[in-house]
């Protein structure tokens, strides 16, 4: 009721120290914004070659905002890169991660690893711990099944690029507390975006209108409607999209795509995302999009 959330607000700041399971393309990106927007961050993943390449990914892109806001004073651009950097810390036990006020996990989009991830954290850590997955389609409830504190269990839904997309998804669990949902909000806007609000359901709000709109072009394409160029330029200076569906699938990941497809497809069972024969077939050659060098488009 009204007396918790009211209460809650005081509370908020409890959230300084941030822990991301994961450290790669999601993983990285949510580390960087914690740390820029001054919490102390924890990345933990199972290999320490990826730390380093986080790490590496995060100095690169702390450069490019510092830039930005410093504009050409060489001082502010170093320390303001310093600093954040020195908020990191990585490691390869989870162990070293559970102390934290805010647990967002970012591992591969697999259920059983998910599950197990969830129920040692809820062992592990504090009391007060709030628990998150950046899932993008596996639904939170199936993810915390095992854990006891389910009032402080939900989802943060990043998009890609994290620094760059300005939207969380906060997905609120069904058992969670209006506390844990303001502090979930309130978090969010401190590291500078903008929440929206959605229950616990398939896709939540993006995936779930974006999911239909790439397999409908996709179709489109297999129809020999039009060309896949032309699709792109349609929907970019027809619709104001920055990227047309081939080019953000191609960004995205094909494989991504097609997981995320699938799994709506078993919830929903709604036709429109039933399995596109082009896109099993470019994900069975390895043509996953920008990150393996081609998809519908080749990249160098
Ligand atoms: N990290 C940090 N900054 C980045 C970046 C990155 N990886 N990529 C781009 N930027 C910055 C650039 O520095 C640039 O900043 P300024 O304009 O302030 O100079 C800005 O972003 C624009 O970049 P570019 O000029 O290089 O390129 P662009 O204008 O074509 O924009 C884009 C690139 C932001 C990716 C844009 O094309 C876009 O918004 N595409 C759609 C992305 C999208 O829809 N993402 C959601 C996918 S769905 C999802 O993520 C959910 C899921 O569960 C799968
Ligand atoms: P990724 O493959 O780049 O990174 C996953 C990382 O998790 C890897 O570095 C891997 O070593 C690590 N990992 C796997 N199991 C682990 C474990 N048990 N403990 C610690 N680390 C472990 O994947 P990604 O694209 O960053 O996606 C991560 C999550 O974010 C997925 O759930 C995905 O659905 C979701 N997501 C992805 C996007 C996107 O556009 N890529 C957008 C929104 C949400």
């Amino acid at each position: 009721g009204f007396t918790r959330s009211f209460s809650s607000s005081n509370s908020l700041n409890a959230i300084k120290t941030v822990t991301v399971i994961g450290g790669g393309l999601m993983g990285s990106g949510i580390a960087q914004i914690s740390a820029q927007a001054g919490q102390n961050v924890t990345i933990v993943d199972l290999n320490s070659e990826t730390l380093q390449k986080a790490l590496k990914s995060i100095e690169n892109n702390l450069t490019r905002v510092a830039k930005k806001v410093h504009k050409d004073d060489v001082a502010k651009i170093d320390s303001f890169v310093k600093d954040s950097l020195a908020r990191i810390k990585t490691s390869i036990k989870i162990e070293d991660g559970v102390n934290s006020d805010l647990i967002i996990e970012a591992v591969v989009e697999q259920l059983d690893v998910k599950q197990q991830l969830f129920n040692k954290l809820d062992e592990l850590a504090p009391q007060h711990t709030i628990l998150t997955s950046n899932t993008s389609s596996i639904p939170i409830k199936a993810i915390g099944s095992g854990i006891k504190r389910k009032d402080r269990l939900g989802g943060l839904h990043f998009f890609n690029p994290v620094p760059v997309m300005r939207l969380i998804e906060v997905i609120k669990g069904d058992d969670m507390s209006e506390e844990t949902h303001q502090t979930l909000m309130e978090w969010g806007k401190s590291v500078g975006k903008t929440c929206i609000t959605c229950k616990d359901r398939p896709g939540f709000v993006v995936n779930r209108l974006l999911g239909p709109y790439s397999a409908e072009a996709l179709r489109m394409y297999e129809r020999g409607d039009a060309s896949m160029e032309d699709i792109d330029i349609g929907m970019k200076l027809g619709a104001g999209y920055p990227m047309g569906p081939f080019e953000l699938c191609d960004y995205t990941g094909l494989d991504t795509n097609k997981h995320v497809m699938s799994v709506l497809y078993e919830m929903t069972k709604e036709e429109v995302f039933r399995p596109v024969a082009l896109l099993d077939k470019k994900v069975a050659e390895g043509k996953l999009g920008v990150k393996s060098g081609e998809g519908f488009y080749k990249y160098k």
